[in-house]
């Protein structure tokens, strides 16, 4: 089994989402819980982007013990010397620089060539060796770089010091086969390439991010960058709570992650509250509807095994048990099983009767609550001479 690293940006590229900037001591609380999650780096920031994060990275610094701290920086020799003044406190400082590679890039955003673009490239980790020998190159947009040229460059940085070798999937543009394909290029036209590990950080502009993240690792990445909710810039970051599950799920896959994955729910609700940023309820493993069961046939076939409508247990991630939510879909063994819930015992004919009633009710409302179903059973109860609850 191969050791899958996993590399959490929620403090860096989740936090760029608007309405979610976070103050010191809510990135300090973060990044101890991410800790304690078992993520692997943690992105703390972008030091010379403000004061203010500049001195949030510094005090993570000084508050992680066993995950290695990393700073963001552009191939530019001042935001490099100011990541590793933030980063002077930490046990295991990482500095993350590079540059954009993609033709879109080079000629719109710094009217520059390949060639001088390779300088740079390779200039940047140098100054970032000067500080650690713990170095991430980004090549920014290399979902559209050309591959011979991305090869190029993956080489060069690596041959001047670079550990980690990063190949953003910026613009989330590429296809599941085609990102992986871009790894395994990588991993067969660079030729020192077995001195650096491949991260792959892919963005989800077509909800394509874990898909990407998971056929990179397929194809030799051995760290998938990723956010808590899947929070990050426009359609956010690859989920780190999917990549998580699909390797636990998936053994065959080969892969291992050092997260505690009874951790995931309470974290994502963490992240959530203190970012102020509510998760969809039907987000895979942490959304509020991920354990719920509303149409007839999925509550029948649960509520005789779980399996038939769960492939992970709510437990195994963390979240509040699963739930049957009765709508106008629901059916007459999961209305038997709420009433059994409620303390009601109902034989099948007075279920048949009370459902009809249920769906009444069902009709109007999106859920029928408990109360909704007490009133009905009661009044129920009263009417044929029943035995009322006590
Ligand atoms: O999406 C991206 O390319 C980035 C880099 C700065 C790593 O976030
Ligand atoms: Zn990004």
């Amino acid at each position: 089994m191969d050791k899958i690293l996993i590399f959490d940006t929620t403090l860096r590229d989740g936090e760029q989402v608007p309405g979610c900037k976070l103050n010191t001591e809510e990135k300090i609380e973060l990044a101890l819980q991410l800790e304690e999650l078992g993520v692997d780096v943690i992105e703390a920031g972008f030091p010379i982007s403000s004061p203010g994060d500049f001195s949030s990275v510094e005090k993570i610094s000084k508050a992680i013990t066993k995950a290695t701290v990393c700073a963001l920086s552009r191939a530019v020799q001042k935001d490099i010397e100011t990541a590793a003044h933030a980063l002077k406190y930490a046990k295991r400082p990482r500095i993350h620089t590079g540059i954009g590679t993609s033709d879109f890039h080079i000629k719109s955003k710094f009217n520059s060539t390949r060639e001088e673009i390779l300088k740079r490239a390779e200039q940047c980790v140098k100054w970032a060796r000067n500080f650690t020998d713990d170095v991430e190159f980004y090549a920014e947009d290399a979902g559209r770089t050309d591959n011979e040229y991305l090869a190029k460059v993956i080489e060069a940085v690596i041959k001047v010091g670079a550990t980690t070798v990063n190949i953003p999937d910026t613009t989330g543009y590429c296809l599941p086969h085609q990102y992986g394909e871009k790894i395994a290029y990588l991993k067969n036209n660079v030729s020192n390439i077995d001195k650096a590990v491949i991260s792959c950080h892919c963005h989800n502009d077509l909800g394509l991010a874990t898909a990407n993240s998971i056929s990179g690792a397929i194809n030799g990445a051995r760290q998938i960058e990723c956010t808590i909710n899947g929070l990050g810039e426009r359609a956010g970051n690859t989920s780190l709570e999917e990549v998580v599950m699909i390797i636990k799920q998936h053994k065959a896959l080969g892969f291992f992650t050092g997260i505690d994955a009874t951790k995931l729910n309470p974290m994502s609700r963490l992240v959530s509250d203190t970012m102020r940023m509510p998760v969809q309820p039907n987000k895979a493993i942490v959304g509020s509807n991920a354990f719920s069961h509303s149409s007839g046939i999925h509550q029948d076939g649960f509520l005789k095994d779980t399996l038939t409508y769960e492939i992970i247990s709510p437990e195994e991630v963390g979240a509040d048990s699963s739930k049957i939510v009765l709508t106008a879909r629901s059916g007459r063994s999961a209305l038997a099983y709420r009433f059994q819930k409620l303390g009601y015992e109902f034989y099948r004919n007075d279920v048949d009767v009370l459902y009809e009633r249920f769906l009444k009710i069902a009709d109007h409302k999106k859920v029928v609550e408990d109360e909704d179903l007490c009133e009905i059973a009661s009044s129920y109860q009263k009417a044929e001479g029943l035995m009322q609850k006590a």
